[in-house]
């Protein structure tokens, strides 16, 4: 359904290079984990499901716009398997589009049929504002020699987590849910969200090309992300210097780079550790799922996808 509903959205045929990279964005071959969670969330409550996709629309729609910017800032050349936005037609492009899919997020939430609208744009404006300081702290710490894991688990929820979170709110909002199962349903999607992310790291230097983006980008870019920081805490004084210093290292290629962070990362076993701290915060989303006061029979389907993300490879 979120399928079709995003394939009639139609745009306009100029000014073509404002339009054509959201068409490209858009049909790009996402795994619309957001909307699906919102619909699975509205699904809990309600059953018209109609009524809850121009919202799960706006989610995927300000979710991509993210990924314009995103793969602006992180110098990221491929996305899905293709050219980035940002690749194929330049910087200036790929920042006015995203606005543009911005505001066209703002369009299809205001077509939700709702006597609420006002809490939901509530919820959905404060949610993009917090996954703006989040790519800002994102950013602020490619610098920050010392960056903990306290401080990255607040960057990733903000970045990543409260996104989800938004999408499971706004569909149990729809949905008519109680206030304590709105609740529930947040916590559960910032767990899912941290554990997303921690895999996204991850994938980022272990995956292979089902995940269609440069494998090593983090490690290029020096992100902190949750394996840097684990590293650099187990690190003796010469793994240390190569994992701050390599990607700084002007006479080494892209794979010599990458080659010799993950060596270090190999040696101190942080692939392992990393998957414990995904599969801890999966357990915990998926044990706030015990807490709905919802028919379990309805909830089956949300704890059966989000299980389906543990271990995925794109
Ligand atoms: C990528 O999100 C950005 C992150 C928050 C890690 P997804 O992995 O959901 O991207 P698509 O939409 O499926 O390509
Ligand atoms: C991106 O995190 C989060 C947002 C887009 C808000 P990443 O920068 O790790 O996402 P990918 O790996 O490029 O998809
Ligand atoms: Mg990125
Ligand atoms: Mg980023
Ligand atoms: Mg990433």
């Amino acid at each position: 359904m979120v399928e079709n509903y995003l394939a009639q959205l139609e745009m306009p045929a100029e000014p073509e290079l404002l339009y054509t990279p959201i068409s490209y964005s858009m049909q790009g071959g996402g795994k619309r984990l957001r909307p699906v969670l919102l619909m699975l969330s509205y699904g809990l409550f309600a059953e018209d499901y109609q009524r809850a996709l121009p919202a799960a629309a706006a989610i995927e729609v300000f979710h991509n716009f993210t990924l314009l910017h995103d793969d602006i800032m992180d110098n990221a050349l491929l996305r899905r398997g293709k050219p980035s936005v940002f690749a194929k037609w330049g910087k200036n492009v790929a920042i006015l589009s995203g606005d543009a899919m911005m505001i066209e997020a703002y369009q299809l939430l205001g077509r939700t049929q709702t006597e609420d609208l006002r809490s939901i744009l509530t919820v959905f404006s404060e949610t993009a504002m917090e996954v703006c300081e989040g790519q800002q702290y994102d950013m602020d710490f490619e610098t920050k020699q010392k960056v903990s894991v306290v401080e990255y688990m607040r960057m990733i929820e903000l970045k990543t987590s409260v996104l989800l979170a938004g999408a499971v709110v706004i569909g149990a909002m729809l949905g008519g849910a109680s206030k304590e199962d709105c609740k529930a349903l947040r916590r559960f999607a910032i767990e899912l969200g941290l554990a997303f992310q921690l895999q996204d790291d991850l994938l980022d230097s272990y995956g292979d090309e089902r995940l269609g983006k440069a494998i090593g980008g983090d490690i290029l870019e020096g992100k902190k992300t949750y394996l840097m920081i684990t590293a650099m805490s187990r690190a003796n004084e010469e793994q240390r210097e190569v994992l701050r210093s390599t990607h700084l290292d002007a006479r080494l290629s892209r794979a010599e780079k990458i080659a010799r962070v993950k060596a270090v990362y190999d040696e101190l076993d942080i692939p392992h550790l990393t998957e414990v701290q995904i599969a801890i915060r999966f357990e915990c989303a998926l044990s706030q799922l015990d807490n709905l006061q919802a028919d379990p029979a309805r909830v089956e389907p949300l704890r059966e996808y989000a299980k389906s993300l543990m271990g995925r490879n794109k």
